[in-house]
């Protein structure tokens, strides 16, 4: 219905913005205006205002703003009629007249209201009488509590039929209106009407203000039809409706999660096991409106699927319809029970604690959309790949905002180039290499025997050396060059990740130094082996690339890590002016590309020197003892050596072109 314009006017007038406001939240008066903390983000120090004059709220961290009525609709979750009405009441101004139909309209649905409520008592009525014993052992059985069957309103519907027409007949209630609420039907062979639910228990399905618009019913024993729905009604469609909507919207005020489930019983478990904010839908799939009704409560409402493929399949379709609606801040989650397992068999069996840990395994939609759009597809020669590029491309074409629409965009070719982009045609993405953990002692690459067997052969241990000076001089530089290396990687975290698997091969010439890089390589393995999270630039080499994502709270966070292993004072040997000097892509403040090319430069070097040690190693050994054998690992040594320092040369050469181009 549409309003006279002075009408809104007078509700305005009537009414303070301010007074309604501040009773949901504390406003401080700051001249003419009002401050307070934002209903709408969190924050810490106030940005949102409010000013009387001007009649409108305004808050300056998020951008949230409107008049009186979009905040009763934004914070209570009501339709703007809904709102005018619930202001109109406040401000005891009487709704303006409506069209005779609409009016009419208007009053038989409050009517139907009254019969629907009627009814519930009723039911209610039954459970607690005799005959609904048997229902509330059943419901005992499913371990439901009083209070529990007393804040759904269920009720039982009993085996007689004819009963709810005789009892509301007395309170008033036509056939009429028991047709039209769909508490009775008119069996199409004609004769006597029926009722709709009978010998059930009586699930009341309330709307978002709490009114009961319809009821569900779970057959006692065996029937046919496990459940049944209130047909569709002029107060009730079921593709419109979330069960247990108004509670979830209480819980959603007190920024308790919304989780979305499939059955009646899996929402009352839930919510007698702390989780007041689940809904279900009505035996169908989410529909767009219920989409939109969940984001009135939640930016991101958690969808409960089943583990199996149906549930997959659930999860594909609840993400495509979505992707048509999605707007930035709005979005859906997804988590997946055991098989075989609801919320409510989960927490029965489980407790709540096994629900609260699936919660914090829930993925972002975005994960849904690739996950939908990779499997079963074959990306194993070029034209599968661009295929799968191009399905990767329409899959997000449906979401309207055209910026989040690039951004999806963006991250699936992201997602596509982790996988099947990196040099080597690897398909696993990130965290496969194998850094060595603490006691593992690290190997050079490709060495069979030698430094890593210990005790004075190819180690760089003085024996290996017949010069003291010289010995002295090269173990300072070997280690200045590993604390290079290692300050470098602690000042630019994001390319540990990328050089976790050549850090895991340098054997290091002290105890300290490599306990670090143990440390630092569990570090970067617990990144990789991370739940996927986009937002988490450690995971991903090809964000880290980007000098944005080479941040202070990175290099924060493995400090704080590697400090609290234990590693503070040999990190203070390492991020020091000293060691700088060495390496000055090293410092914190260098560029993401410099350190990279430098750590890169480095690595060769370090390889090279311990490959150079093996074969001088090996050279030795042949020359104490000069077997076929030990001439054949000479030689390979010294030929793995060569070609390392060749490749290390090319590598130069390139780099000198590169960087001497223009841009
Ligand atoms: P389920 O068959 O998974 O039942 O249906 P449930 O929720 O686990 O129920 P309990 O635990 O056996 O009591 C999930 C939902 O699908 C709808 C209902 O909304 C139900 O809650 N449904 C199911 C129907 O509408 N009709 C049916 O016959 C079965
Ligand atoms: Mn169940």
């Amino acid at each position: 219905m549409s309003f006279p314009s002075d009408f809104l006017d007078e509700l305005r007038a009537r009414l303070s913005l301010s007074g309604v406001v501040g009773r949901r939240v504390k406003l401080i008066r700051r001249g003419r205006e009002f401050t307070g903390l934002c209903p709408f983000h969190n924050e810490k120090t106030p940005s949102f205002t409010v000013s009387d004059d001007k009649a409108f709220f305004h808050c300056f961290g998020c951008g949230e703003h409107g008049d009186i009525i979009s905040f009763v609709q934004k914070t209570e979750g009501l339709s703007f009629l809904e709102s005018v009405e619930r202001l109109a009441s406040e401000a005891g101004l009487s709704m303006p007249q409506q069209t005779p139909e609409a009016a009419a309209r208007e009053k038989k649905r409050a009517g139907l209201i009254d019969v629907m409520s009627a009814a519930a008592r009723w039911y209610q009525g039954r459970l607690r009488a005799k005959d609904g014993q048997e229902a509330r052992h059943y419901l005992t059985s499913r371990g439901l509590s009083a209070d529990t069957v007393e804040a759904f309103g269920l009720g039982y519907a009993p085996n007689q039929r004819g009963a709810l027409t005789q009892a509301l007949k007395a309170e008033g209630i036509g056939i009429n209106q028991l047709l039209e609420g769909g508490l009775i039907k008119q069996p199409e062979e004609g004769g006597a009407t029926r009722d709709f639910f009978f010998d059930r228990i009586i699930f009341p399905i309330k709307d978002r203000r709490g009114r009961i618009i319809a009821f569900g019913g779970r057959a006692l024993g065996d029937s046919p039809a496990k459940y049944i729905n209130s047909p569709d009604t002029p107060l009730f469609q079921k593709g419109r409706v979330l069960f247990n909507l108004d509670g979830a919207r209480l819980a959603a005020q007190n920024k308790r999660e919304i989780l979305v489930t499939e059955g009646y019983m899996d929402v009352i478990a839930l919510s007698q096991a702390g989780f007041p904010g689940a809904v279900a839908p009505l035996g169908t799939a989410v529909t767009e409106a219920q989409i939109e009704e969940l984001w009135r409560l939640a930016a991101e409402p958690i969808m409960c699927l089943d583990g199996d493929r149906a549930g997959r399949q659930a999860a594909f379709r609840a993400a495509d319809r979505a992707l048509g609606l999605l707007r930035p801040g709005c979005s859906l989650q997804f988590t997946w029970l055991p098989q075989g397992e609801d919320p409510d068999s989960l927490i029965q069996g489980q407790g709540a604690g096994a629900m609260r840990a699936l919660l914090e395994q829930a993925r972002p939609l975005v994960d849904i959309l690739w996950e939908k759009e990779v499997t079963g597809r074959p990306a194993d020669t070029p034209e599968r790949r661009a295929a799968l590029r191009k399905a990767l491309r329409q899959s997000v074409q449906s979401i309207p905002d055209p910026e989040l629409k690039a951004d999806y965009q963006r991250e699936m070719m992201r997602r596509f180039g982790e996988r099947f982009d990196r040099s080597g045609g690897s398909s696993q993405g990130s965290g496969q290499f194998k850094p060595h953990r603490p006691g593992q002692r690290p190997a050079w690459r490709g060495t069979d025997r030698g430094i890593d067997r210990g005790v004075g052969r190819g180690d760089l241990s003085p024996s290996a050396f017949s010069k003291a000076p010289y010995q002295a001089a090269a173990a300072r530089l070997r280690r200045r060059q590993e604390q290079v290396l290692l300050a470098g990687l602690v000042n630019h975290p994001g390319l540990l990740v990328q050089m976790a698997e050549d850090l895991a091969t340098v054997l290091f010439g002290s105890t300290d130094l490599d306990r670090l890089a143990a440390g630092m390589l569990n570090f970067a393995a617990d990144q990789a082996d991370k739940p996927s999270d986009t937002s988490n630039p450690m995971r991903n080499p090809q964000h880290l690339v980007d000098q944005k994502f080479d941040r202070d709270l990175d290099r924060e966070t493995l400090r704080c890590h590697l400090s609290d292993q234990g590693f503070e004072s040999t990190l203070q040997g390492l991020t020091n002016a000293d060691v700088y000097t060495h390496g000055e892509f090293a410092r914190p403040g260098a560029s993401m590309e410099a350190a990279r090319l430098g750590l890169l430069h480095l690595l060769s070097v370090m390889r090279e020197r311990g490959e150079a040690a093996e074969a001088r190693s090996e050279r030795l050994e042949f020359e104490s003892d000069m077997t076929e054998a030990n001439l054949a690992r000479m030689q390979a040594k010294q030929k793995i050596s060569q070609e390392s320092q060749t490749h290390r040369q090319d590598m130069d050469r390139y780099e000198a072109v590169k960087q001497s181009e223009p841009n």
